[in-house]
């Protein structure tokens, strides 16, 4: 069977790290039928729901820290649900389609997205929006969320030894960044403007080949989380500051024990797992990995995967024959 050709890779966990790739695999897979279709809601749900049954048949106790919401408003996947057959306790954070805008109307970048740890080694964030700031390695020790856009993009173009009108960085296209980006203008940088989808932005910022150096901006929390996991991984930089958008959620944040809403959280605080492992498939094509190629009884799929203990990154490039029945593991 061409599954014993696959590499066991040398893993942190009991289960194989390929069988991880399978979930956002077959997530995008399903996701990427929808493409250009105008249906977010549905796109979203078919990831959702095989993201879901492939992660119920990993040999993990896993518990959903980042998902798709309370467990009173997500059927599947919500906040504090339980799934795998049994094995290591880790936590696990999820966006089955990050960028369901972008996968609605067949637009770049949307993901399929995942990042585990053992028990406690992601922050469960609110679900709220986040300032953000996202470097690659070099840059990471000379920048910080509270410094000038002015100092920190020189700190960028400084550590990488370019100029800053070589500098590229990446700003979620939103009247809130009106501000930000009259600031990235007047420092000389360049900017790219994306609808959606910051946690591929913040990634490719860490990535050799990107063209993409910063990402600033307010997003999501909980895509702050997925994004602080991966850089951890990539040995880049990343910090955040909630930014509740009202009473509500400010609110909710301070119940699940935020006291200083202010507080600047690092890498560390979003994602302190020790054995951390991130994964992402491309649903649609992108700066960082391929979208799902569909010919005949077959798909193509590009995947990421990275370990934070051995700092490894590996692109994963998958031919799937439709309708066969998913490996089982051992
Ligand atoms: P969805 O996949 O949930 O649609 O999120 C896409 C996204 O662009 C995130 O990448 C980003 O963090 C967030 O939405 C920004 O939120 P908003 O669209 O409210 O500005």
């Amino acid at each position: 069977m061409a599954t014993t050709l696959i590499p066991r890779f040398v893993s942190e966990y009991p289960t194989d790290s390929l069988d991880f790739v399978r979930v956002t695999e077959e997530a995008a897979l399903n996701a990427s039928r929808w493409m250009g279709r105008g249906e977010r809601n549905i796109a979203d749900g078919a990831a959702v729901e095989k993201m879901r049954d492939a992660l119920n048949d990993l040999e993990i106790s896993g518990r959903i820290v980042i998902g798709e919401g309370e467990r009173d408003e997500a059927p599947m996947l919500y906040i504090g649900e339980e799934l795998g057959r049994g094995g290591m306790e880790v936590d696990i954070a999820v966006d089955p389609v990050e960028g369901t805008n972008l996968v609605a109307n067949g637009l770049p970048n949307s993901i399929a997205v995942m990042a585990i740890a053992e028990r406690g080694g992601l922050l469960h964030a609110p679900d709220s929006y986040m300032q953000k700031l996202a470097v690659g390695p070099k840059s990471a020790p000379y920048v910080h969320i509270d410094a000038s856009v002015s100092d920190n993009l020189n700190a960028v173009a400084n550590a990488l030894e370019r100029p800053i009108n070589d500098i590229t960085v990446i700003i979620l296209d939103r009247p809130r960044h009106k501000d930000l980006i009259s600031a990235v203008r007047e420092a000389g940088a360049r900017i790219k403007l994306i609808s959606d989808g910051d946690v591929d932005a913040a990634i490719a910022t860490a990535v050799d080949g990107t063209g993409i150096h910063v990402c600033m901006g307010t997003g999501g929390a909980p895509e702050g989380v997925l994004a602080a996991a991966a850089l951890k991984c990539l040995g880049g930089g990343f910090m955040g500051r909630l930014k509740p958008r009202n009473d509500d959620e400010a609110r909710r944040a301070r119940e699940m024990g935020f006291g200083d809403l202010n507080r600047v959280l690092t890498m560390e605080d979003l994602a302190p797992g020790e054995h951390l492992m991130f994964v992402a498939t491309g649903i649609t094509d992108g700066d960082l990995v391929r979208g799902v190629r569909f010919f005949g009884n077959a798909a193509r799929t590009h995947s990421i995967l990275m370990h934070a203990q051995s700092g490894t990154l590996r692109f994963i490039e998958s031919v799937h024959r439709l309708g066969a029945k998913p490996y089982r593991g051992k």
